[in-house]
């Protein structure tokens, strides 16, 4: 799902505004462009010539994720699991639009044998049992007879075989499908959804998606969105059916399993809260439950209204040490959450997944937000305020690491280095310094706002930030963001 071209992302917002679907019979708002005129978004470059589509969809940064040609819509993600064989098998049913004439085009998938693929253009005519190639974690389909530009066309792959996590080369760690004792923990940034289904795994193509999910009965099954009825127990196996109705890039979709003990309710202002923890983390379900609600209902104070359709929380034990902002459902792993990192994976739901970078050095705007967001709650706790966490930080030595990274320019080598979330979150400090309080939370509603389930750039919001404020800021975001050394004026 491709923010279109203008004149396109203005149908969408009329179609908002009426209250209908932009997004066919699923009832789910599209995704908005953000593209300024004339200048093609990112995941639809300008129409290319009949050829195959490209192995990546264009980050110069991670030259082999995504794929270009072809735009997502939908993800139908069909996987049954069996924690003791390790084994998966997975059907995906995948929507897309075709950006040109297609002889051939890629999916992104790590591993596993491929039993089947299927294409069909529209209508009732399948083409099975379609040649296909895989080198790498690209994988290479070649239809019968060409996709036609601007067809919308469905891939069928069947596929099974023991999921493999991405180790990661340089500091990511382990990400992606990550099996444990009792199931699978899975947490995918950046690039880990290719080690459970194939697609387009980068976030500059967001889709809607539907899980359903067989697991052995006893075990539970967490998905984005919300589930579709109950879980239907058969011959030993349960099966559960999760949707997630707003689109989503493949980095935040899930399939956690395991032994979970839940919570279900409301927020106070009335949004669906589950938190789920694996028993050994009993102790931190009610607060995971009460705090995710309370910090849900506070940001949408502050950022604007929720934009998904539930909130709370998974705590598995798997110690990764690290939380990941899955959409709908952040991953807790091995750790009783404390709410500053509640109040910074539920400030990603509005920065980073509602609203998403289409190239990894923007990931400040993802970290940097959130990790700001950990400051605001606190000042608005009563506790530190953000100001004074804001000088601790500064106070660092002239040769501390932070002043070496320019955050606004996050490096592939390392994506998450301390210096795009903190020195991230100091940018905003200095900003809203400069700015004022009023214009600065005026302008995180306005961010939020106009690009929800959108598609942004840093140079949007250094924009945004001078229409707003009438204040011309290239200083101010040039030495916080861009430029190696402690700021000293801004
Ligand atoms: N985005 C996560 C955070 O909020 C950090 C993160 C990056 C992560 N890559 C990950 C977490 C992979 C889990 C798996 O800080
Ligand atoms: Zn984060």
């Amino acid at each position: 799902m491709a923010s279109g071209r203008p004149a396109v992302a203005a149908t969408t917002v009329l179609l908002f505004a009426l209250g209908c679907s932009g997004a066919g019979e699923t009832g789910a708002p599209a995704a908005q462009s953000t593209a300024p005129p004339g200048i093609a978004s990112p995941a639809s470059p300008p129409p290319a010539a009949a050829g195959p589509g490209a192995p990546g969809i264009g980050d110069p940064d991670f030259p082999g994720d995504g794929n270009g040609g072809y735009d997502v819509e939908h993800y139908a993600l069909k996987l049954g699991y069996t924690p003791e064989s390790r084994h998966l098998s997975g059907v995906a049913t995948i929507k897309a639009k075709a950006l040109h004439e297609l002889t051939s085009f890629n999916l992104d998938l790590s591993g596993f044998t491929i039993e089947r693929i299927s294409v069909s253009d529209g209508g009732d005519s399948w083409q099975r049992g379609l040649a296909f190639e895989r080198s790498g974690d690209e994988l290479t389909v070649a239809p019968v007879n060409p996709i036609p530009a601007g067809a919308a066309f469905t891939v069928e792959v069947v596929y099974a075989g023991e999921p493999k996590p991405v180790r990661g080369s340089s500091n990511l760690g382990t990400y992606g499908f990550i099996p444990t004792r009792d199931g699978a923990f899975v947490t995918c940034e950046p690039n880990g959804a290719k080690t459970w289904f194939p697609g387009n795994d980068h976030p500059a193509d967001k889709a809607l998606f539907d899980f359903e999910i067989t697991v052995p009965a006893g075990l539970t099954a967490l998905a984005n969105g919300e589930l579709d009825g109950e879980p239907v127990t058969r011959d030993g196996k349960t099966t559960y059916v999760w949707r997630e109705k707003h689109p989503m890039v493949t980095y935040l979709a899930t399939m956690t399993l395991g032994r979970f003990e839940l919570r279900e309710g409301e927020t106070a202002s009335g949004i669906k809260n589950l938190a789920a923890v694996d028993p050994r983390y009993r102790d931190s379900l009610d607060d995971l439950y009460t705090l995710s609600g309370k910090i849900t209902d506070h940001w949408a104070t502050v950022f604007g209204p929720y934009p998904f359709s539930s909130t709370g929380g998974v705590v598995d034990d798997f110690s990764a040490g690290y939380a990941l902002e899955n959409q709908t459902k952040p991953m807790y792993g091995g750790f009783d959450p404390d709410e500053d990192i509640i109040a910074h994976e539920l400030a990603h739901q509005w920065f980073g997944n509602s609203l998403s970078i289409t190239r990894w050095k923007d990931l400040w705007l993802n970290e940097g937000f959130a990790t700001y967001s950990e400051w605001i709650w606190s000042e608005h706790q009563g506790k530190s305020t953000a100001e004074q966490i804001f000088r601790r930080h500064y106070s660092a030595d002239d040769d501390d690491p932070i002043w070496s990274y320019p955050p606004g320019r996050a490096e592939p080598d390392d994506l998450f280095n301390n210096s795009v979330y903190t020195r991230g979150g100091m940018a905003l400090h200095a900003l809203r310094q400069r700015i004022g309080d009023q214009v600065f939370f005026d302008l995180l509603k306005t961010w939020t706002t106009d690009h929800k389930y959108g598609y942004v750039t840093t140079e949007e919001f250094i924009a945004l930030a001078e229409r707003l404020s009438g204040k011309q800021l290239d200083a101010l975001f040039d030495v916080w963001l861009f430029r190696q050394g402690k700021p000293a004026t801004w």
